[in-house]
């Protein structure tokens, strides 16, 4: 893709208008029972003996210390395979973002995970235990190892600083060894790779697109080659068009990088166009989980087909848009 491809907004007349049902979460009011939860293939054992894991996190409670208390995340076992886009999806309210927020550890109060263990397999071969870090280590840990696209990032951009000083930052905190040229080179370099003109360092984040900005907060995350990236409602707020590009190119750079993918939307179609394997969360719990196939084709749990019959048809213009790689 050239840079003015990649940076260009999409007119408006040639957008497709979302309905109802996309632009919407999905409220079902179902009540979920462990009995009812449904798995695919085990996620908790076995399986991850076999294949290289990235992180597992075991039986996860997180808790919002309100009156009343808010028990936002249950019980949640989670092994995120190296390499893998694992797709989290669920109503609004649900606990996606507490949940990532937990695997990252960026909690604060009144949230408090009140039961679980966190592990994260670094490459190199050492284990982890993500909630034992303090000071350097969990500075270090956070943006090196596993980085994050928050929900609604585009708009947490600092409007008064430029792009290439805010890039910077992330260098100075994490990288001090690095040169002035150096960071310089690396931020254009950044900028390329998510499709955005190397030129734009000199820009203040209000001359440049939603989409143009959402990409700049890729590059960012993208900036120390984590192991892993929660990208939460990454192109929730964009219109379809510049949503199909950056779903592309995300997809792009986990092929040259390698790193896994947490990517969180209510929006269940476009996540399992694009995952490896689906987690589907209510009321703070895993409800069901399988690979992509296995829940578009065999869904077992009632609020995951409701979830999927909410949305637009599967083989209409949204099929296969981004593993086809053309606008269909
Ligand atoms: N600071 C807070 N204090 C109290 N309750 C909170 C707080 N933040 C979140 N919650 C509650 O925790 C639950 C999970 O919220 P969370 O933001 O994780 O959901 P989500 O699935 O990410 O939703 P969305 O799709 O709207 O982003 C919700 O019931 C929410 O109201
Ligand atoms: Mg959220």
């Amino acid at each position: 893709m050239s840079e003015t491809q990649a940076t260009k907004e999409a007119p408006a007349d040639v957008t497709p208008e979302p309905t109802e049902a996309e632009s919407a979460a999905v409220e079902v009011d179902a009540p979920i029972t462990d009995a009812e939860a449904t798995s695919h293939a085990d996620d908790s054992a076995g399986a991850s003996a076999e294949r290289d894991v990235v992180v597992t996190a075991r039986n996860v409670c997180i808790e919002y210390e309100v009156d009343p208390i808010v028990k936002a995340v249950r019980n949640v076992d989670l092994t995120i395979y190296r390499g893998e886009i694992l797709g989290l999806a669920g109503e609004s309210g649900c606990g996606k973002t507490t949940l990532a927020y937990g695997i990252n550890r960026l909690l604060k109060a009144p949230a408090l995970m009140t039961d679980g263990t966190v592990t994260f397999h670094d490459k190199d071969g050492d284990d982890i235990d993500v909630l034992a870090l303090e000071g350097d280590d969990l500075r270090a840990f956070r943006w090196d190892k596993v980085s994050m696209v928050f929900q609604g990032a585009m708009n947490s951009l600092n409007p008064v600083i430029k792009i290439r000083k805010q890039l910077f930052d992330v260098f100075t905190t994490h990288r001090p060894g690095m040169t002035k040229v150096e960071m310089e080179g690396r931020a254009r370099e950044l900028l390329s790779l998510v499709g955005v003109d190397p030129d734009r360092v000199n820009s203040y984040p209000h001359e440049l697109s939603g989409g143009m900005r959402q990409r700049v907060m890729i590059a960012m995350a993208l900036a120390l080659e984590p192991q892993l990236m929660i990208m939460d409602e990454p192109t929730t707020a964009l219109d379809v068009v510049v949503q199909r590009g950056i779903i592309r190119e995300i997809m792009r750079l986990r092929e040259i990088f390698g790193f896994a993918v947490i990517f969180i939307t209510h929006d269940l179609p476009m996540l399992l166009e694009i995952s490896d394997r689906v987690a589907v969360m209510k009321e703070g719990k895993i409800v069901e989980r399988g690979t992509s196939q296995e829940i578009y084709t065999n869904a077992q749990h009632e609020y995951t087909k409701k979830l999927l019959s909410s949305f637009p048809s599967l083989t209409g213009e949204r099929g296969a848009f981004v593993r086809g790689g053309e606008d269909q």
